[in-house]
């Protein structure tokens, strides 16, 4: 998108990677894709916040199985835009997953250090089944080895936000996923 349209939909934004339109339709399309895996079956969703909450709550209404929610919160182990070091469980789940049907849902897979982190706990928690979903994956940023079951958009190697997404806790309400101009990415400002 060109980046005159970007900074109409909001000043901060260089180019628009994905529009709201495409997100609707993706997430319509992946709660077919989700129905198609679960049948009738009830699962329980647990979502990674505070990324993965639009997101989740788009989807939840794509889905109509009977669905339980539990929300999961890891440390940011980054400084803005970079990978810092481990991520680390804060907030843990509050529903028992034993012999449940999972689906995890997170708002991107990067490195890979935070979903191949939290899917090792889950599976200590012995559920029925355990699956992935993300919004977004950079796939070309991989450090460790893995992969999501459904995934929205494969995106190329850039740091963005929106729908969720943050820089340094804001931009999570805008309503597409975008990147930021340039010199918005190192505001010595902001914490
Ligand atoms: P990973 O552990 O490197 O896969 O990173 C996962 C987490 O890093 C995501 O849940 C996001 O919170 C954050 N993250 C990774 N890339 C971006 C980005 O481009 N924008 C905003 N947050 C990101
Ligand atoms: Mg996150």
């Amino acid at each position: 998108m060109p980046s005159v349209k970007a900074s109409s939909i909001h000043p901060d934004l260089e180019s628009v990677l994905v529009t709201e339109a495409q997100i609707k339709r993706r997430i319509k399309s992946l709660g077919r894709e989700l129905r198609e895996v679960y049948g009738n079956e009830e699962f329980t969703v647990i979502s990674i916040i505070n990324g993965a909450i639009l997101f989740t709550a788009d989807l939840l209404r794509e889905i109509e199985n009977p669905v339980r929610l539990d929300c999961i919160r890891i440390s940011s182990y980054r400084n803005e835009t970079k990978s810092m070091g481990t991520p680390q469980l804060i907030h843990s789940l509050t529903l028992d997953v034993t012999k449940r049907d999972v689906l995890l849902i997170d708002d991107i897979l990067d490195t890979g250090k935070t979903l191949a982190m939290v899917t090792d706990l889950m599976h200590k928690l012995k559920p029925a089944s355990l699956r992935v979903c993300v919004l977004l994956d950079k796939k070309g940023r991989r450090e460790v080895d893995f992969e999501a079951d459904f995934v929205g958009f494969k995106i190329p190697d850039k740091f963005v936000v929106g729908y969720g997404l943050d820089f340094a806790e804001r931009y999570r309400n805008l309503s597409c996923i975008g990147v930021l101009k340039p010199h918005l990415q190192n505001p010595p400002e902001w914490s």
